[in-house]
């Protein structure tokens, strides 16, 4: 497409947003951030950040951004997971690449049961840095500033980790090039082809002890993949096979570095924020007037926002009417965490605060953050059951409200850890000693994640279903 003038785009998907500018967050309240003592070495990397391609185009934002609108409209699903927090130490293209397959696998499942495109987004190539309970940690009467994840200071428990360092941003920034850089190669060059990725789950599922309960599915999927192939449909004449697109997202939680790298699109004038596709803001920074909702309201890329039990559905509608005024379709993904027992107390006051409204947003279901417990052996663990009834009871208010609950949000990882308990695997709590990895919360590993895959497509063909029948 050529356009004829600067014009005839602007306006298009863009709105100049008034009394705004990549660095207006600074007059508001910022929470969650750290404190550099040495405001010359940030400027440093701050400036050397502002001078770096940025990640991703403006154009790929408003790509998904299109996707979400589908999902929002019931027309599409969103598949958004990862790793809480990605580490320099974790840094490995073995791990990229088994956290990518694993979630292609887990999209294939839910593609075939709900029929609808799935929509990928990792929490990946950039989720680094972490909001923290407590501002410091105590250990044997020692009092050290907390751990904040990989971009601001090192998890070790000594005075000079803990203290936080501008120039990990950089080396954040780098380490996310890399990690996008193989994603891209993954999702395009052929390592995503549909025929491949339904054998690894079936090599994988041969291993599993919840293989007989899915063995059905799995080999409808094959035979629909047989019969297409046999039909002519390859990935030979079909290049969409081939390949897929995924997507990128992580917490907006460090402002200096979305600064940096937040970008005006010569396109279309409007500003992006290039570190990710898609960016979140979370349960702690979302209040009305913060930093972060500030520099939030400004980029044009498609937003979420984790809503927890202390959101009250008027100060929704207000933060909703400050991040997305024009009531753009896709803008706004609104990722629920409420926690198993929560959830159906919880959430119809928000859905029918926004139907009421009439406020475009995509409902998605993160069934991990409102589910933490202390095992008895003192490990931050997240047992399985509750993980799925906080999913059953996301799909239960949304049936229950005539809403549609459109995603899901995870976090996870295509390694073999031991972090949440329970599974068809059953991991134990003594077992959660064994591989217990994690820099931050625990995730759920490869087998659990292809397990959660498979009950939440039983629990969305069962959705669709009654739609269709409510809509007969
Ligand atoms: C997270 O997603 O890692 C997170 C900290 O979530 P929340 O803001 O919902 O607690
Ligand atoms: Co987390």
């Amino acid at each position: 497409m050529v356009y004829e003038s600067e014009q005839d785009v602007l306006g298009a998907n863009d709105v100049v947003v008034a009394n705004w500018a990549p660095d207006s967050w600074r007059g508001h309240e910022g929470l969650q951030m750290p404190t550099y003592n040495d405001a010359a070495a940030l400027g440093a990397a701050e400036k050397q950040l502002s001078s770096y391609p940025p990640l991703v185009f403006a154009g790929e934002s408003r790509a998904l951004m299109a996707d979400l609108a589908a999902a929002q409209r019931g027309e599409a699903f969103l598949l958004q997971g990862g790793d809480c927090a990605e580490s320099f130490a974790e840094f490995h293209p073995n791990n990229i690449r088994d956290t990518f397959r694993v979630l292609l696998q887990m999209a294939v499942v839910l593609t075939f049961a709900s029929k609808l495109p799935i929509v990928k987004v990792g929490r990946m190539a950039g989720q680094f840095a972490k909001p923290r309970s407590a501002g410091t940690e105590v250990i044997g009467g020692v009092e050290l500033p907390s751990y904040r994840g990989d971009i601001i200071n090192d998890i070790a428990f000594t005075p000079e980790s803990r203290e936080p360092d501008p120039q990990r941003m950089v080396q954040a920034y780098n380490q996310s090039a890399a990690t996008l850089n193989l994603l891209r190669a993954f999702a395009q060059g052929g390592y995503a082809n549909l025929h491949q990725v339904h054998r690894w789950t079936l090599d994988y599922m041969g291993r599993s002890p919840w293989a007989k309960k899915f063995a059905q599915m799995a080999d409808r999927i094959g035979e629909a993949l047989d019969f297409m192939k046999a039909c002519g449909i390859d990935a030979d004449t079909v290049p969409q096979l081939n390949g897929t697109s995924f997507y990128t997202s992580h917490e907006a939680l460090l402002l200096p570095y979305e600064q940096a790298l937040t970008r005006q699109d010569s396109l279309t004038g409007g500003w992006y924020d290039t570190s990710a596709h898609m960016l979140w803001i979370g349960d702690r920074t979302r209040f009305e007037g913060s930093a972060h909702v500030e520099y939030l309201r400004g980029i044009g890329n498609p937003i979420g926002m984790k809503c927890g039990p202390s959101l009250e559905p008027d100060a929704l509608i207000r933060l909703l009417d400050v991040l997305n005024p024009d009531r753009k379709e896709g803008r706004i993904t609104l990722i629920t965490r409420y926690g198993h027992d929560k959830i159906e107390a919880g959430l119809p006051k928000l859905v029918r605060a926004v139907m009421r409204e009439g406020h475009p947003v995509l409902w998605s279901c993160d069934p991990m953050h409102g589910n933490v417990i202390k095992a008895a052996n003192g490990y931050k663990t997240r047992p399985f059951e509750r993980i799925l009834a906080e999913v059953r009871g996301f799909f239960a208010v949304h049936r229950a409200e005539g809403s549609f609950g459109g995603g899901i949000h995870a976090e996870m990882t295509g390694q073999n850890v031991t972090e949440c308990t329970g599974g068809a695997i059953a991991i134990t709590d003594e077992g959660l000693a064994d591989r217990y990895h994690t820099h931050c919360d625990p995730r759920l590993n490869a087998a659990q994640s292809l397990e959660l895959a498979f009950l939440l497509a039983e629990m969305l063909n069962d959705e669709l279903a009654e739609r269709r029948k409510a809509a007969a």
